[in-house]
Parts: C-alpha cells; sequence; structure tokens
C-alpha cells in the first residue's frame, strides 16, 4: 500500500465544512519530522467553518466555495493546480464531489469517515450503529472514489459502544480516535 514519494514533500489540501477538529489534528502532524505531507491549502464550502480559523492561527491559505455551482469544482481544480497541491485529505466535508473532479485527482484524494465501513455509510452513523444495537463502531480511512464512502480503505479504529451511550457520547469518543487514525493512515500510504 505504501506510496514512495521519495524525499518530496506531499502538498496537501485539507477541505472542511464545521469544525474543523480533524484538520487541527492533520496540520500538528504535518508539523512532525515524520509527517510526509505539508499542508498548504484549506478549502471550505461554508464561510462559517469554525475550522477555517486554523488558517489564521497556522498561516495557512484559505479558500472558501459554496460548490452550489459546478464551476466551483472548476475553481477548486485550478486552486490546487495553482498551488500544485498532490494531495487532498477530506476532513469532515460534506459535499460530495463529482465524478469529474474525483477523476481528475484519481487515487490522491483520502477521506475519514466515523464508522466501520462498510457499515454505516452517510450520514448519523452514530445513530444508527447504537439502534442496530452493534457492540462496536469506530472510524475509517479510506481512499475516495466515485461511490459514497466505499473506496478502499487503509485503516480502521474500533470503539466500543457502552450500554449508556448516546450519538453524542459515541462521537466524541469515535473523534478523539479520528485525530490519531488520519495521521497513521497518511504514514501507511505514503513512505518517505
Ligand atoms: C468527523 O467525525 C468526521 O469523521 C465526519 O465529520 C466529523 C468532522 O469533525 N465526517 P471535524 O470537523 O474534523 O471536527
Amino acid at each position: 500500500m505504501a506510496l514512495s514519494t521519495g524525499s518530496k514533500i506531499i502538498k496537501t489540501a485539507v477541505f472542511i465544512s464545521g469544525t474543523g477538529s480533524n484538520l487541527k489534528s492533520l496540520i500538528k502532524f504535518s508539523k512532525l519530522k515524520k509527517s510526509p505531507i505539508s499542508i498548504n491549502l484549506i478549502i471550505s464550502n461554508n464561510p462559517k467553518s469554525k475550522g477555517l480559523e486554523y488558517a489564521n492561527i497556522f498561516k495557512i491559505k484559505k479558500k472558501v466555495f459554496s460548490l452550489k455551482k459546478i464551476t466551483d469544482e472548476k475553481k477548486i481544480l485550478f486552486e490546487l493546480k495553482k498551488d500544485k497541491i498532490d494531495l487532498i485529505c477530506l476532513a469532515g466535508f460534506m459535499k460530495i464531489l463529482s465524478k469529474t473532479f474525483i477523476k481528475s485527482f484519481k487515487g490522491k484524494i483520502l477521506n475519514i469517515h466515523p464508522s466501520l465501513l462498510p457499515k454505516f455509510k452517510g450520514l448519523n452513523t452514530h445513530e444508527r450503529a447504537i439502534n442496530k444495537k452493534e457492540k462496536y463502531s469506530g472510524c475509517t480511512v479510506h481512499f475516495v472514489n466515485s461511490k459514497l464512502d466505499s473506496g478502499k480503505i487503509i485503516l480502521q479504529k474500533r470503539v466500543k459502544i457502552k450500554k449508556d451511550d448516546t450519538p453524542k457520547t459515541l462521537a466524541k469518543k469515535i473523534l478523539s480516535q479520528e485525530h490519531k487514525l488520519y495521521p497513521k493512515a497518511i504514514l501507511k500510504v505514503f513512505s518517505l
């Protein structure tokens, strides 16, 4: 699975929609010596994303595109090319990218999903896992292909669902595992 990158640092864009806690953990990871990536661009479809604050804090370029118009994807591709971006990390990004977009970045888009895929693709994963009386849920980092939450799995982390867990408590437990899993998955895919 490891893709050799020589000694070249992989220029990465992180796509967010909300809080951006995974973005924050990826930025921190990118600053470590062992990290194969640098984060050069933050893209959000939501101008109110709290995560955009990290662009100011860490002095990373940010761009907002609502993605309500098909031309927005073209504009994003233009930005990615301009900044020579090699990797896209979707991190709590709530928009579905078109097949054309995914094709033009084939094999270079990763996503983190808060369930043990292939279980519970899509939204409200924690609620569905609890309602199904699953013993475990967790998170998955995977390559993005044209089918939602269906690309090749890179790494997963299991989290136990306790009897008194609510979607909120489970989300919190899983989110803190996501922060560790995404950097680990990047290290697994890209060996320096
Ligand atoms: C995470 O649980 C992620 O897996 C899901 O949305 C949440 C985003 O959290 N897709 P954050 O914006 O990274 O804090």
